[in-house]
């Protein structure tokens, strides 16, 4: 259906995961093995490649610097707030609390400092390695200084004539082709905190196309806490939608139909997915979508922090509200010059025992060549740290994994990956439950895994 495959390259690259999170069968781990010898033997051999990742060198630091004067609220701090904050902390948003007025933001002053130092917000969960990721929410460290400082000044106001204008939305997909959902608002259930719900969406696809952006529009905004996005067999996927009366079903983790394929993943406060320039997921003509919604309905894992009055605070405790989450689908016009692949790393192997802190545990895997564009590395609850590394390369380092706030990175710069590699993947898990955690897809099952969103 692309252009022909070229000399050298594995194709079809079949994930070695038959579905989201599925353990891969040891043969079809050889397999890949097998055919990753094949290929070396039947191409002229030009030379070990040398190892192709090269850390990039830092780029001066854009953005604010802080000149160790008197900084204030208009001219310096809503700036920042505007850009790193405002995606979540407003009215109705993701987050507790809004920070938009200087009453909200004065009044708190002290945690907003400490949550920037400690780097808990915004949330952002890649620790700053030697590949840089697109997006990245990290404050710069000009930033971190200039916010340090208004709490360390005790917040002063300033002059509301250096107010900036109002913060422009991240920019939407340039088109999109077709917005899908539900039929009807899907209410969560409140029995727990967390409900994790599949919808089947259908593009009704007369051809096969290639996705290349999609973009989600969360109804309840206080609610929807991540959404991953599956490509799966029509039928399959019909015969799952069946099994429970009303629309949709109960999932966690994957989207819990045999064959799917991942296709990216969403978090609050993050723009439209765009897949990188000329790259895009081809999704079958026969092929629906899942979307599988994360709801949060406490949504509060701490306390509102000193300086909020409650009446500040949206819903602390909210309760279930009938959602209609859509998303919006952005197809390439003509077939994608470089389809790209999410190939699966996969560590099934562990067995965390009883009350363990820190277990950790890794699988080396061989990748085939190509370009490594993004990753999304993916633990449930329990998930601690989660790294992926090529030789002594670090690809991704999480060192605080938080189930909530999964997506995808795709890199600045891609990286070759050359014949031959192998990646190591490492996962640390908490368990403290009283029974071994094992792979799985339930709650209370673990797992360890990253896609790798990879070209030829
Ligand atoms: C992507 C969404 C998002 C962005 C961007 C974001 N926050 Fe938050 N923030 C949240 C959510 C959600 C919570 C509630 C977390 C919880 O209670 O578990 C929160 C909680 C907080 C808290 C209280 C809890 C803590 O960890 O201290 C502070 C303070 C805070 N945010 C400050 C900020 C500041 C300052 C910025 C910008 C520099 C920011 N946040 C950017 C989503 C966001």
């Amino acid at each position: 259906m692309h252009h022909p495959p070229s000399a050298g390259m594995v194709r079809p690259w079949n994930p070695p995961v038959g579905r989201f999170g599925r353990r891969a069968a040891p043969e079809q781990d050889a397999n890949m093995r097998d055919r990753l010898l094949l290929l070396a033997l039947g191409t002229l051999w030009l030379g070990l490649p040398g190892c192709s990742s090269t850390s990039e060198e830092d780029p001066p630091e854009e953005g604010p610097h802080y000149d160790g004067g008197p900084v204030s609220w208009h001219r310096d701090v809503l700036p920042i707030l505007q850009n790193r904050c405002q995606g979540c902390h407003t009215d109705n948003g993701v987050a507790p609390f809004s920070l938009e007025t200087y009453d909200q933001a004065s009044g708190m002053h002290a945690a907003l400092a400490s949550s920037i130092q400690a780097r808990r917000m915004p949330p952002w969960m890649p620790a700053e390695g030697p590949h840089r990721f697109r997006d990245s929410r990290r404050l710069t460290q000009g930033e971190v200084d200039i916010l340090s400082a208004w709490s360390e000044q005790g917040a002063p106001e300033g002059n509301p004539q250096d107010t900036p204008p109002p913060r422009e939305p991240a920019p939407p997909l340039e088109w999109t082709d077709l917005t899908v959902g539900p039929a009807v608002p899907y209410t969560p259930k409140d029995t727990a905190a967390d409900d994790y719900h599949c919808f089947l969406l259908d593009p009704h696809l007369e051809r096969g196309r290639d996705l290349i952006g999609f973009e989600v529009m969360p109804g309840v905004k206080q609610q929807v806490h991540h959404v991953l996005l599956f490509a799966a067999p029509r039928k399959a996927a019909l015969a799952r939608d069946a099994r429970e009366a009303e629309p949709g079903w109960t999932c966690f983790g994957d989207s819990g139909v045999d064959n799917e394929s991942l296709l990216g993943a969403w978090a609050p406060g993050s723009p439209p997915t765009r897949y990188p320039e000329g790259t895009g997921v081809s999704v079958a003509a026969d092929s629906v979508l899942v979307m599988q919604v994360h709801y949060n309905i406490s949504q509060r894992s701490t306390e509102p922090p000193q300086g909020i009055t409650a009446s500040d605070v949206s819903a602390m405790h909210g309760e279930a509200r009938p959602d209609l989450t859509r998303m919006a689908l952005q197809f390439s016009r003509e077939p994608v010059a470089k389809p790209a692949s999410l190939y699966a790393l996969v560590d099934g192997d562990f067995a965390i025992p009883a009350g363990a802190t820190g277990y950790t545990h890794h699988a080396k895997q061989y990748v085939p060549a190509g370009t490594l564009w993004g990753v999304l590395p993916h633990m449930h609850t329990k998930g601690r740290r989660i790294t992926v590394e090529k030789g002594g390369d670090s690809l991704i380092e999480i060192p605080a994994w938080d189930f909530h706030w999964q997506q995808m990175y795709f890199y600045k710069k891609p990286l070759e990956v050359p014949l031959f590699s192998q990646l190591k993947l490492t996962c640390t898990w908490d368990n403290p439950t009283s029974r071994t955690v094992r792979w799985g897809e339930g709650t209370d099952d673990e797992m360890c895994l990253a896609y790798l969103y990879m070209t030829e």
